[in-house]
C-alpha cells in the first residue's frame, strides 16, 4: 500500500480502537470521594473539643482529667490518645454516662490527623 492509504487505514484503526474504548478516557470531574478534606481546628475541632470535653478537660482540667484541650497545640499534642479513646468502647472518651462522640465526630477528628492537623 501507498504512504496515503497507509495513513488512512492507521486512522481508521485509531478511530475504531478510540470507539471502542467505550468512553474510559472521560474528561468529566470525578466527584471528590471524601468531601470532609481539609479538617481544620478553628472549623471542626474545637467545637467538638468545647461541646463534649473541657469540661473535664477545661484550662483547669477538672474531674481527674489529666489534660487540658483547650489549645490548638494542647489538642494536636494528645491527637493519638485522643482518637484512641474516642474510638474505644471499654474505656471511651467522654467517659460514660456522656454519650459517646458520633461516627462522624469520630471520623472529622481522624480525618483531621489525615489532613496534617491543619489550625485553619
Ligand atoms: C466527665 C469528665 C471527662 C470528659 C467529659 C472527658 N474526659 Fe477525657 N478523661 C477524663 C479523666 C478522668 C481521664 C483520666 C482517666 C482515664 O484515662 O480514663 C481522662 C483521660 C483522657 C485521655 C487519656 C489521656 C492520657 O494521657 O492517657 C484522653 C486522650 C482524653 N481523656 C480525651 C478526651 C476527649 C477527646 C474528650 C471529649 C471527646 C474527653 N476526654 C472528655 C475525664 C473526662
Amino acid at each position: 500500500m501507498n504512504f496515503k492509504n497507509f495513513i488512512s487505514a492507521f486512522l481508521f484503526l485509531s478511530l475504531l480502537l478510540n470507539c471502542s474504548s467505550g468512553g474510559d478516557d472521560t474528561t468529566e470531574p470525578t466527584p471528590d470521594p471524601d468531601p470532609t478534606d481539609g479538617v481544620t481546628y478553628d472549623a471542626d475541632i474545637k467545637s467538638i473539643m468545647t461541646s463534649d470535653c473541657t469540661s473535664c478537660h477545661g484550662s483547669t482540667p477538672t474531674q481527674n482529667a489529666p489534660m487540658s484541650l483547650v489549645t490548638y497545640a494542647q489538642v494536636k499534642a494528645n491527637v493519638d490518645k485522643i482518637i484512641t479513646r474516642v474510638n474505644s468502647s471499654s474505656n471511651p472518651m467522654p467517659p460514660s454516662p456522656n454519650s459517646p462522640l458520633s461516627q462522624s465526630e469520630k471520623n472529622l477528628i481522624q480525618q483531621w490527623k489525615d489532613d496534617g492537623l491543619l489550625e485553619n
